[in-house]
This record gives C-alpha cells, sequence and structure tokens, in this order.
C-alpha cells in the first residue's frame, strides 16, 4: 500500500507535542516543548499555567513539525506543502486537564480545516480528523518499528503519572483491565518522593529520583512491598510514599538533634540518596510482582499472548526496564522473531518504546493515527468536543 502521513498532536497535561509519523513507521519530524520551569516553583503541574503555555507554543510546534517533515522552505507555506500528504491530523482527547486538551483539539480541528481548505473540493484524500485516547496511544508506540511490533494480543504494563495498570491490548480499541491502581500512580509516587527529598523538577520528579538513586544504597529502608497477601492485578502506592515521608521526617529528626540550631536540616546527600534507592527498590519490586502475577494469568487464560509492552512515563526508567525485563525472561517469555538475513529466532519478548517516546510525545499520538487510518473501517465520525474525556 501507498505510505501516508498522520500528524499527532498532544497537549493533555504539560508537554506541547506534535510530530509527523510515515506510515511504515519513520518519524519524519517531532518537537515536544516542555514547561519544566513554569511547573518548578509549584512542585507539580498548574492546570492554568499549563494551558496558557500551551497556547502560546502550540501553533509554532504544529509549523515547526510540518516544516521539518516536508522540508518546506523559508518562503512557502507548511499546510500547502504538507497538504497531498496527511492522511490524517490526530489529536489526544482524554484522558487528561480538560483545559489543556481542548487547546490540542482547537488546534488539530484549525489545521484540518486549513489542509483541507487547500485541496480541491472534489479531492478523495481529504485528510481525517482523528481522536485518540491518550493510553492506547501510549500503549501502541511499540507496533512502530517492524520487525519487533508485537501482534495482538498482548500485554501491557503502563506505568505513567495519570494511570498505573496492566491492560490486555485485543485490538485496536478494545482493551480489557486486568488490574489498576488503588490509589496513586507509581508516577505520582516518584513525583512526590522527589517533592519530599527537594529534588529538581524537570519531566516530573521521576529523572531526578532515578539518578540521585543510582548513589544509594537500595537497602538502607525496608520499606514493604504493597499488596503482598492480594494475588491479583492491582497496584497501591499510597502506602509507600507515607513510609518513605516518615523515614525522611526521621532522618531529619535526627540531623537536627546533632545540629539543635537548625530544627528543620536537609537530608545529607548519602542519606537523600539511600531514601531514593529504597524507594525505587519497593516500588519497582511492586511493578515486578504483578507483572509476574499478569503473565502467570496470560499462561493460564490468554494463551495466544505472547508479548509484553511496558510503557507510560515510568518505562523510560533503567532500573524499571531492566528489571522487568528479567521478570520475562525468568518466565521464559520469548516468541519467534524474523531476524534480518531472514531466518527466525526466539527473542525476548518484553517490549518499552524508546525512553524518549515512554513519556508523552507526538509521535505516539501521530502512530495510532497511522494505526487508525490503516483500518479505516472503524473511524465512524470526527470528534467533537463534548467528547474530550478529563482524568
Ligand atoms: O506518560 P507521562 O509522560 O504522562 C502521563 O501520561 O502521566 O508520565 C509522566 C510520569 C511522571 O510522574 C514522571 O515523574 C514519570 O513519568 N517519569 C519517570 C521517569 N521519567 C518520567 N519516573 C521514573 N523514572 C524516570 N526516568
Ligand atoms: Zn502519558
Amino acid at each position: 500500500p501507498e505510505p501516508f502521513c498522520v500528524l499527532g498532536i498532544e497537549t493533555s497535561c504539560d508537554d506541547t507535542a506534535a510530530a509527523v509519523v510515515r506510515s511504515d513507521g519513520t518519524i519524519l519530524a517531532e518537537h515536544v516543548v516542555r514547561q519544566d520551569e513554569i511547573h518548578a516553583a509549584h512542585g507539580g503541574v498548574v492546570p492554568g499555567l499549563a494551558r496558557d503555555a500551551h497556547r502560546a507554543a502550540i501553533d509554532r510546534v504544529i509549523e515547526w513539525v510540518l516544516r521539518r517533515a516536508f522540508h518546506v522552505g523559508e518562503s512557502d507555506d507548511p499546510m500547502a506543502v504538507a497538504a497531498p500528504h496527511l492522511a490524517a491530523v490526530a489529536t489526544t482527547m482524554g484522558p487528561g486537564l480538560e483545559i489543556c486538551l481542548r487547546v490540542g483539539f482547537h488546534a488539530a480541528r484549525q489545521t484540518v480545516e486549513r489542509l483541507r481548505a487547500l485541496q480541491p473540493a472534489s479531492s478523495s484524500r481529504l485528510p481525517l480528523f482523528l481522536s485518540m485516547h491518550h493510553l492506547e496511544a501510549h500503549c501502541l508506540v511499540a507496533r512502530r518499528i517492524p520487525p519487533h511490533e508485537p501482534p495482538f494480543p498482548f500485554l501491557v504494563l503502563l506505568a505513567s503519572g495519570g494511570h498505573c495498570m496492566l491492560l490486555l491490548a485485543r485490538d485496536l480499541g478494545q482493551y480489557s483491565i486486568l488490574g489498576g491502581t488503588l490509589d496513586d500512580s507509581i508516577g505520582e509516587a516518584y513525583d512526590k518522593t522527589a517533592r519530599l527529598l527537594g529534588l529538581e523538577w524537570g519531566g516530573g520528579g521521576g529523572p531526578a529520583l532515578e539518578r540521585l538513586a543510582r548513589e544509594g544504597n537500595p537497602h538502607a529502608f525496608s520499606f514493604s512491598v504493597p499488596l503482598r497477601q492480594r494475588r491479583d492485578c492491582n497496584f497501591s502506592f499510597a502506602g509507600l510514599k507515607t513510609a518513605v515521608r516518615l523515614a525522611i521526617e526521621k532522618c531529619r529528626r535526627r540531623a537536627a538533634d546533632i545540629d539543635e540550631a537548625q530544627p528543620l536540616v536537609q537530608l545529607n546527600r548519602q542519606a537523600a540518596a539511600d531514601i531514593a534507592a529504597s524507594f525505587q527498590y519497593v516500588a519497582v519490586k511492586h511493578l515486578e510482582e504483578r507483572l509476574s502475577l499478569a503473565l502467570q494469568w496470560c499462561q493460564a487464560h490468554e494463551p495466544n499472548v505472547r508479548s509484553v509492552v511496558v510503557a507510560g512515563g515510568v518505562a523510560a526508567n533503567a532500573t524499571v526496564r531492566e528489571r522487568l525485563r528479567a521478570v520475562a525472561r525468568q518466565a521464559g517469555w520469548t516468541r519467534r522473531c524474523p531476524q534480518p538475513d531472514g531466518s527466525m529466532r526466539d527473542e525476548e519478548s518484553v517490549l518499552f518504546p524508546p525512553p524518549r517516546l515512554c513519556t508523552d510525545n507526538g509521535v505516539m499520538v501521530a502512530w495510532a493515527g497511522v494505526e487508525r487510518v490503516r483500518r479505516c473501517g472503524d473511524i465512524v465520525g470526527e470528534p467533537d468536543m463534548e467528547d474530550i474525556e478529563v482524568a
């Protein structure tokens, strides 16, 4: 089939992102404008500020990816050059922050209208306007690169700031939830721990916590692994968060006893690193145990599932990747994969999108759009503002 391109737009939280992806998986252009400096002082995303920043950035982000993708000269109109190549404009409709989603929706609709106006009315190639589910986009981006793309059905561990769940991806738009979080997501737990430790804010608190944890002893504190007594696929991070807060307070008090002049002394770097490493050890242990249960469940009930995808912002973490890979290996999860020389070989069947495609981005939305265009029969109507799904 003839290749086509999709423009993807993502504004569900604090990243203003867009990308153009070709149907063979090639990323023609991608761009993300982050809002870290805006939210850093608040220790978390402030929706009103996020919306204002999206509004300020979105047009320029879209123009930038169109210029880059289609080599548009300075004096040419990027919409006019892009119009014949774009089969669809896909935008995230949720879940996310409503006022932020609206910014992406408006920009996407405006772009579609301009692209359509640039085509002759008789054209059979008017670009589609597609609404994307944020979580589906996180899951599907793992299918972008042949020959490793997992075929349906596959298992997904989605670990992000907004969600923590185990899903069975049966087909496009068809997901069964095997388990979700009873309280916080794992990304929130990383963010809260990072905030308590006073770490810098950049792509959330996770990246700074991951760096600090490398200097610490993961067994310095023994936090208990959540939900050990429940053999299901649910998650819980609230108890761990409280245990971490108490440990930090205790360390502070101990430090204050030594230096009475400063009742609220900062933890020394080693103590902070030990807490970070011990938190991460247990948080990832919880993921390991739940993934392991889900793998067993699949083996018993869904024998056609042969691959696991780990997606969402927390899947960018190197420790998470390494330890979940080991879980799949121990469970014997491999599948036959075609090799470049044409032969077949058993490969480990746990897949992680590249780290930069784990955190929110435009590529995942564009790719989810590519998958939808390929199945045009599924498209029933255009997105409507009323359909925006609030997180
Ligand atoms: O998928 P994402 O970008 O947004 C949501 O859909 O929620 O995930 C953001 C979350 C944040 O909580 C952030 O702290 C976390 O992913 N995160 C990480 C890392 N990079 C991002 N957590 C741990 N280690 C990382 N390297
Ligand atoms: Zn996300």
